[in-house]
């Protein structure tokens, strides 16, 4: 670690419980980044990085977009929460339903975990039942009702200080499995079933072929409403999101992340029917900052890049030439790497994961100026174009060689 990386972390240390705001980022406790423009990123020290992180996935256009940025700085020139309504927001519900092209409403918030919560509350309300399905592996925040260890096959909570009884009323089935859907939801007392359309949590797994077409069947049957958790998937496959990918209908659905260029948004959307009953104050959903003037104006901005200028096709072709371009370095370099997902977000992963190994190739990857998730999720943006292609796999090729090298020293524990 750099001087200034270490004396930061010593710091933020000194006065943020672990030196991080978000307990996902304990393992890179000692990164402080400066600046980031397109697909890159610079730490503290200047060292730049191409960035596979992407925030987690906000920055799906690259980092500091002036276009978005600057509407933003226009729009709360002038001012930025009233308490009250604000013509921008209206016109970001708009454009968001015409974006998402199935959702009739839409009510926006600032993270992931909130909007989970508010979809749930709804879909308890609307059904009268307490039941939730969910599928193992798959996360949706890290509220009481919903934290879960994605390895865990039965609700129990994963955090201490998170009450049991949060979890009494849910089930959950393993991915990709359509008997245990049916099987849970046999009873008739399930509110909601809950699940990202692609397993982007736990590795990176798309559904099997058929299996969102037989969840949604199931759902109808049993008068389950159907959440789609898409604060991934959501204008990352497609500017509709998931939906449009594998043309499946949820009745309700979450996002997050990429829709707002990196500015703090999120937001549940759905049918008019049952989004309708937030709407006589009985079903409580707030928040102060929600659908602020910088979160309208940068939901607005970001829509309007997504649809003047589609980037899923450049996505879909950088992604996959970055999945292939990384396979053959892996093989070059007799270095087993797991490669596996979706082109614009995939897992890559030392096979057989060794003690610590998402931690040590991360590692090893920031060394050679790739910036990564700690467990080795790589997001691809609109701003990864040729000149960071050709870098990348430079840069692997060099950490994979080293590697290669410090296990054929017995320092790391290769197949
Ligand atoms: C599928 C999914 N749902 C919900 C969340 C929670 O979102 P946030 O971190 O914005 O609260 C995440 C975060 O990674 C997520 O991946």
């Amino acid at each position: 670690m750099s001087k200034s990386s270490e004396q930061l972390a010593e710091r933020a240390l000194a006065r943020v419980p672990g030196g991080v705001n978000s307990n996902v980022r304990l393992s890179a406790a000692e990164y402080f980044f400066a600046r980031g423009e397109g697909a890159r990123i610079w730490d503290v020290d200047g060292k730049e990085y191409i960035d596979y992180a992407l925030g987690q996935g906000p920055m799906l256009l690259g980092h500091s977009h002036a276009g978005i940025n600057g509407a933003v700085a226009m729009a709360c020139a002038d001012g930025m929460v009233y308490g009250a309504q604000h013509p921008l927001e209206v016109l970001a519900a708009e454009r968001f339903c015409e974006a998402v092209g199935w959702a009739e409403r839409v009510r926006f918030g600032m993270t992931g975990s909130e909007v989970v919560h508010a979809a749930l509350r709804l879909a308890r309300a609307v059904t009268g039942r307490e039941q939730i399905v969910r599928v193992t592996g798959h996360y949706h925040g890290w509220g009481d009702t919903v934290l879960l260890d994605l390895a865990a096959t039965e609700p129990v909570p994963a955090s201490v200080g998170q009450p049991a009884a949060a979890l009494d009323g849910t089930r959950l089935v393993p991915w990709s499995d359509v008997d245990a859907l049916r099987r849970a939801l046999a009873d008739g007392d399930v509110a909601a079933v809950i699940m990202e359309p692609v397993m982007f949590n736990s590795g990176a797994f798309p559904p099997a072929a058929g299996y969102l077409q037989e969840v949604r069947r199931a759902c109808d049957e049993h008068g389950t409403i159907l959440i789609f958790d898409e604060v991934i998937t959501g204008f990352r496959l497609a500017l509709g999101g998931a939906v449009e990918h594998f043309g499946v209908t949820p009745d309700l659905a979450t996002y997050g992340k990429a829709m707002a260029g990196g500015w703090p948004v999120a937001a549940f959307a759905g049918r008019a029917d049952l989004m309708d009953r937030l709407g006589d104050g009985t079903i409580n959903h707030a928040g102060t900052f929600n659908a602020s003037v910088m979160a309208s104006a940068a939901v607005v901005a970001t829509l309007a890049v997504l649809e003047a200028d589609p980037p899923y096709e450049r996505l879909n072709a950088y992604g996959v030439e970055l999945m292939a371009q990384l396979g053959e370095l892996a093989q070059r370099r007799r270095v087993p790497l797991r490669i596996e997902g979706l082109p614009v977000a995939f897992t890559v992963a030392l096979e057989p994961a060794v003690g610590g190994g998402a931690l040590q190739l991360h590692r090893a990857l920031a060394d050679a100026g790739i910036w990564t998730t700690g467990r080795g999720l790589w997001f691809v943006s609109d701003a990864h174009r040729t000149d960071e292609l050709r870098d990348t796999v430079a840069r692997v090729d060099a950490a994979l060689a080293r590697l290669g090298s410090a296990s054929e020293h017995g320092d790391v524990a290769l197949a």
